[in-house]
């Protein structure tokens, strides 16, 4: 594994791999156990969005492991006045160790990885999210002790969330059904990744696809570059929401996650938000966990 740039990248091994590390070093921090992987080292945090989680979970991550995170503003850098990022990526790549990049297209990612020789992390594209997923299956694992015979459901957006899940959950052995209107699927690219596996379905009933879940998981109606269509998007996802309807549904036990930001009473009721809120809050610090096992993995000597 050179870089971390979409979940569709990733093999099983791989990312069970990361999961036993992100682990180990949660419980090396909870213990006060020093753990200086990458001790020397620079990571690079180019943000052309807002961010909470990714950014404060990556430079406390790189900080706790000894190394030197700098946050880099896309309006700061001349990326922003339409710096090439194939340029972006050889100059960065003589004075960094990693990069972290948060921005549109997956191909300005996976640009910096071609043209850079150090690897990238992608922390969210308009395509994906594999950091909020390694993170997710973390919490997944913690909560329910494996993923054998579980079965994730997300309603909503076909967006980088649910194109990562789908992608990660089959990878575990987890079933997967979505939710979503018929305009809001996701992507060819992971629906024909999906097609290989038979514990996969997609429907436009949310109640349908929470039958049997283990797993609820939802995501905002409109992402990030998406505020112009939020008046739009309201009428379309209308009743793609998690309520106590829909967990009447799904198994008894079962677990909810949000990525965060959260619109409470659109993709999600506060009540149900609230009676889940160790999970969800559980899966935000696993960031930090996740994201420092990726930064092990990719960078240290
Ligand atoms: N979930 C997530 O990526 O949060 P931020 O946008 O705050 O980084
Ligand atoms: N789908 C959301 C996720 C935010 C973490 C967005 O892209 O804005």
């Amino acid at each position: 594994m050179k870089h971390l740039l979409k979940m569709l990248d990733l093999s099983t091994e791989e990312i069970i791999d990361i999961l036993n590390l992100a682990d180990q070093l949660k419980y090396e921090l909870k213990h006060g156990i020093p753990h200086p992987h990458l001790k020397g080292k620079t990571l690079g945090m180019i943000f052309q969005k807002a961010s909470t989680r990714t950014r404060v979970s990556f430079e406390t991550g790189m900080y706790q492991l000894g190394g030197y995170p700098l946050f880099l503003s896309s309006n700061d850098l001349q990326i922003g006045r339409g710096e090439p990022v194939q340029d972006t990526a050889r100059v960065l790549s003589r004075y960094l160790s990693g990069i972290m990049i948060r921005t549109f297209e997956q191909k300005e990612v996976e640009d910096l990885a071609e043209y850079g020789n150090i690897p990238i992390i992608n922390g969210l594209t308009d395509f994906s999210h594999p950091c909020q997923v390694l993170a997710d299956l973390m919490t997944i694992r913690e909560f329910k002790g494996s993923f054998d015979g579980l079965k994730m459901c997300f309603i909503g957006d076909g967006n980088n969330m649910a194109n990562s899940l789908i992608v990660g959950c089959l990878k575990v052995g987890m079933a997967v059904s979505i939710a979503c209107p018929d305009d809001y699927q996701p992507p060819k690219e992971i629906l024909d990744f999906a097609s290989q596996y038979d514990c996969f379905s997609m429907t436009n009933s949310p109640m349908e696809a929470a039958k049997g879940a283990d797993v609820l998981i939802t995501d905002v109606w409109a992402s990030m570059g998406q505020e112009g269509e939020a008046e739009k998007r309201k009428a379309a996802f209308a009743g793609y929401q998690i309520n106590d309807e829909l967990m009447a549904a799904a198994n008894e036990g079962a677990m909810v996650l949000h990525c965060l930001p959260a619109h409470r009473e659109e993709e999600i009721t506060s009540k149900v938000f609230e009676e889940h809120a160790n999970e969800i809050f559980e899966e935000a610090e696993n960031r930090l966990h996740a994201q420092k096992a990726v930064m092990v993995k990719l960078m240290a000597d």
